[in-house]
């Protein structure tokens, strides 16, 4: 296979990769037959996963200009992906030029491709770090010369949770962060469910199949379980719901909004 420039060297482009993966959902060009593959068969179960991708995002657009309508101007965004159209620095710029933002990946490819995308830009940068590590992410010199941790932060776990296994006590890295941040603070999530899809079971259990398959097991929890997350954060309304409920540009399209087979919500600290 051939091996294209913006794919380092150290990573094995014959297993299919998450990052890849949802890049493919959402229409990018950085991901291999392995991906499609992979990707393919989980929309074998789950037809609408570009759909879902794309509400998602949708989300975290929002959820950027309304931190940012609120006054942050630091933006922590953790399991970042692969860049792709309206990332997170050029929403929170729009609203706020001197919007600084600290990408964080642990994935190869994804950390190649922002280096290459963030290129010349001031006031952003990437990580290669990883979330079961908190540690590491709020003590690296890259992350200090961007973000002053002594002032309000939205800390963005955007579809990123459901590859933390309990076993990596997910929870205690969520405390550790939302505890190193100052007052004021924001944090913005989504979360993958089976909470009232409208699928039978078998089909959804397919789709995690694949993942599992693909030693990247995608955890689904319920939505009570998701609400944990955000244990020591006030809920800014409407609270946690259907990604395309939260505070949506328009009126939402007439569907099953459990059809998007996921939660998102966004917290502020007192
Ligand atoms: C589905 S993508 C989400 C990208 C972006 N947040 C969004 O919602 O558009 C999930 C990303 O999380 C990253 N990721 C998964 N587990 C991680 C971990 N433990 N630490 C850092 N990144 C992780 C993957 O590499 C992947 O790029």
């Amino acid at each position: 296979m051939e091996r294209p420039a913006w794919a380092p060297r150290s990573i094995d482009i014959s297993v299919p990769s998450v990052s890849r993966m949802y890049d493919y959902y959402l229409g990018g060009s950085h991901n291999f037959e392995v991906d499609r593959e992979a990707a393919r068969k989980a929309m074998e179960f789950m037809p609408g996963l570009p759909k879902i991708m794309q509400a998602n995002r949708a989300f975290m657009r929002r959820a950027v200009r309304f931190a940012a309508a609120e006054g942050i101007t630091q933006f922590l965004d953790i399991g970042s992906g692969i860049p792709t159209f309206g990332n997170v620095h050029e929403v929170a710029r729009a609203a706020a030029p001197d919007a600084r933002v600290m990408y964080v990946d642990h994935d190869p490819v994804a950390v190649a491709h922002s280096q290459a995308v963030l290129q010349g830009t001031d006031g952003a940068g990437i990580l290669a770090a990883d979330l079961r590590k908190p540690g590491e992410i709020l003590n690296s010199p890259e992350l200090l010369r961007l973000i002053d941790l002594n002032r309000p932060v939205a800390l963005l776990l955007v579809a990123i949770l459901h590859f933390v296994e309990d076993a990596d006590d997910p929870y205690a890295a969520v405390t550790e962060l939302r505890e190193a941040l100052a007052p004021g603070s924001m944090l913005v999530l989504t979360h993958a469910s089976y909470d009232g899809i409208p699928l039978p079971p078998e089909r959804a259990e397919g789709a995690v199949d694949v993942y599992q398959n693909i030693r990247n097991p995608l955890i689904m929890r319920t939505r009570d379980e998701i609400a944990r997350f955000f244990e020591g954060y006030d809920m800014v309304e409407p609270g946690l719901v259907p990604m395309p409920r939260w505070r949506p540009d328009t009126a939402p399209e007439d569907e099953d909004p459990y059809a998007f087979s996921g939660f998102a919500g966004v917290g502020r600290t007192a």
